[in-house]
């Protein structure tokens, strides 16, 4: 552990000093600014010669800025000597367009991941990517992904924080499955999910399906919470079914526009998230995952 060095980049800092608290390490110095012609200039003042170095950024809010300034960090910290880089992505933009699924598409996952390997990345950690879409992810990277879920800490942080009634966790898509299963384990419910179709980037319908949710309180649990259309739609037929109280947990709390006032309007107890995206939700901290992750490396 002595060895390992942690590096924040812009969109990183928040969460490389909590993980470099749980490792009782200090952060690396890293001197991030933009020259007049908005190029970015980068400097890591630390010695990194036969470190394992791990950086820390969440590709969220400014995806290509965020990736362009990890590849300018990577290959920097290899330069100065670093035997191992290790990638901690905790919101991995770009894994949405994982295929053509248009004539003329760019496949972005794969020359995003290409980019990440070329500057010398050893491995990649992230936090709920979108694997379900990319499928085997060893198919898109040729080094080792690590792809954590914060669905346990999700679950804790209800458990500790809300008192369900005869509780349920439900996934609104099948995709969804996983968390809801994991998340249903921890508070001690059953679970299900909702079939969901969904028309481009911000339409979404959800089917009903009938669901043992009447009387009960029901947590919804999902990775990504982006326009918030697909829990709005969830909420109303969960009410519709006769749910409780419904609390909304995710991992990765992106918010667009108004989403969030739209999930409280829907009838939402309670939402929460992780600080993969910083939010006004993200009361649970993912440190403690990735810091674990990292203590076995
Ligand atoms: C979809 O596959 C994801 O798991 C989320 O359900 C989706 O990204 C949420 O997006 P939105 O909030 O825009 O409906």
């Amino acid at each position: 552990m002595a060895r390992l060095k942690i590096v924040g980049g812009s969109s990183g800092r928040l969460l490389a000093t909590l993980i470099a608290r749980e490792l009782d390490l200090k952060v690396s110095e890293v001197e991030i600014r933009r020259f007049p012609d908005g190029e970015k200039y980068i400097r890591i003042k630390e010695d990194l010669d036969d470190q394992v170095v791990a950086i820390i950024q969440s590709i969220h809010h400014s995806p290509d800025e965020l990736l362009f300034e990890y590849l300018l960090l990577c290959d920097t910290a290899r330069d100065l000597g670093a035997n191992k880089v290790i990638a901690v992505l905790p919101y991995f933009a770009y894994a949405r367009q994982n295929s053509r699924f248009n004539p003329g598409e760019a496949v972005s996952l794969r020359t995003v991941a290409r980019l990440i390997e070329d500057v010398g990345t050893a491995e990649l950690y992230s936090v709920d990517m979108h694997q379900h879409r990319v499928g085997r992810v060893s198919d898109v990277f040729g080094i080792p992904v690590h792809n954590l879920t914060a669905a346990p800490l999700l679950a804790d942080y209800v458990k500790a924080n809300v008192k369900l009634e005869k509780p349920i966790v439900v996934g609104p898509d099948e995709e969804s499955k996983q968390w809801a299963s994991t998340a249903a384990k921890v508070i001690g419910a059953d679970h299900d999910v909702l079939e969901k179709k969904r028309f481009g980037a911000d339409k979404v319908e959800i089917k009903t399906r009938s669901l043992a949710v009447r009387g009960r309180d029901v947590l919804i649990i999902d990775d990504i919470i982006s326009t918030g259309g697909t829990i709005v739609e969830a909420t109303k037929i969960l009410k519709e079914l006769g749910a409780r109280r419904m609390v909304v947990a995710c991992t990765h709390p992106i918010l667009a526009d108004d989403a969030l006032v739209r999930i409280y309007e829907s009838g939402a107890e309670l939402v929460l998230g992780t600080n993969t995206v910083p939010s006004p939700v993200s009361y649970v901290s993912a440190a403690p995952l990735i810091a674990d992750a990292l203590r076995r490396i």
